[in-house]
């Protein structure tokens, strides 16, 4: 890593100048999805500003989003001047559900943002179904999902437009960075690296900016980063999926709490964080603020789910949801933790010690 980032120091290509370390980032996640093509960004929140912009999505204009996700998700919406309209999540999944989606649909209705949650997958056929009939654009929000797979298919090139963040904490981890993926339009994907690049064409140096645009480049520094871990992805993936399942089967076992995850086939999570709804046991004792508390005195890091982006201060006075109808997504605030990837790199001894720890918040609701 460190000599990646010496090399593109040495070489004085600090910015996207042409055939450099960002275009083959793009390469590669064009590549794992199949899709048409690429635009390396900045980060995670402008990958989902860019794509509104570039499906022309604005004022006067509807989102449908799911009540729980990391709040980039609805402020995208809101900073292109539309309105995000929460969609409630599945109890299981906490991803996207389709029949409420259904019922949320409104005359402005132009696009749904589908979260991948934690890495797991939405049922992306239900929701293209529906979206499909309502004319709405897919946008998938894989801000946590690069890797997961719905029936066969990499996340991120289902809908229409795929959005990705490498912020530090993401399973590809560059401090900052982001990605848009274009499934097949080639005029979309033209328009959005034109949004991304000031107007004007990569390459040019030319000052005839053909629309008004942002700068949304990544850096070089940022896909050298980048490019390093891609090799290692797929083994990883393989170690926290293993946790992941015998994790799944402590808790069963524990009384204590559930896994969050799909119980459809179809789905192959990421697992990048791994969320554990806790049973009346726990949460009849303390709020899910202190069993995240609890996990982390014990050495185990643990935060409480998202709350609904409707219940943040950002939007509790917006009106605009107030009657929200989101009572899955309600609920799963409140009894709902996530433990982060790192963790399901630990093997048994690292499931072990979640399962003592939890074990150890039971006995001693407010001690170590
Ligand atoms: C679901 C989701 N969407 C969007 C974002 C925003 O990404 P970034 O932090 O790179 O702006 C995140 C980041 O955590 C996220 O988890």
């Amino acid at each position: 890593m460190r000599d990646a980032i010496i090399e593109v120091l040495d070489s004085g290509h600090w910015w996207q100048s042409g055939n450099g370390r960002a275009e083959r980032l793009e390469g590669w996640i064009t590549d794992f999805h199949a899709c048409l093509g690429t635009v390396a960004v900045t980060n995670g929140t402008h990958a989902l500003e860019l794509a509104l912009r570039a499906l022309s999505i604005g004022a006067g204009d509807d989102v449908l989003v799911p009540a729980i996700s990391f709040i980039s998700t609805a402020t995208a919406v809101s900073f292109v001047g539309a309105r995000p309209v929460a969609v409630d999540v599945c109890p299981d999944s906490l991803c996207i559900d389709p029949e409420d989606l259904r019922r949320k649909l409104t005359p402005r209705s132009r696009a749904v943002i589908v979260v991948q949650l934690g890495g797991i997958p939405a049922d992306m056929t239900a929701i293209t179904e529906v979206a499909a009939r309502a004319s709405l654009a897919v946008v998938e929000d894989c801000a946590q999902g690069l890797g997961a797979r719905w029936a066969g298919r990499p996340v991120g090139a289902i809908g229409a437009m795929g959005t990705f963040s490498f912020q530090a904490a993401k399973l590809l981890a560059g401090g900052e960075g982001g990605a848009v993926t274009v499934r097949d339009d080639p005029g979309l994907l033209e328009r959005t690296a034109l949004l991304a690049n000031c107007g004007r064409p990569r390459g040019s140096r030319t000052y005839d900016h053909v629309l008004i645009g942002s700068n949304f480049r990544m850096s070089e520094f940022h896909a050298a980063l980048l490019l390093t871990q891609i090799a290692s992805l797929g083994q990883l993936q393989a170690r926290r999926e293993s946790a992941a399942a015998s994790l799944a089967a402590a808790l069963s076992a524990s009384g204590l709490g559930t896994p969050v995850t799909s119980r459809d086939p179809r789905a192959e999570p990421a697992w990048y964080t791994f969320g554990i709804r806790m049973l009346a046991e726990v949460t009849s004792q303390m709020a899910i603020g202190e069993v995240a508390r609890g996990l982390e005195a014990r050495g185990i890091p643990a935060s409480p789910l998202y709350r609904p982006f409707y219940a943040t201060p950002a939007y509790r006075d917006g009106g605009a949801n107030g009657e929200a109808g989101c009572p899955n997504a309600d609920r799963a605030a409140q009894e709902v933790i996530l433990l982060h990837h790192r963790l399901l790199l630990g093997g048994q001894a690292g499931v072990e010690a979640i399962l003592e720890a939890l074990h150890g918040i039971v006995r001693s609701p407010h001690g170590r």
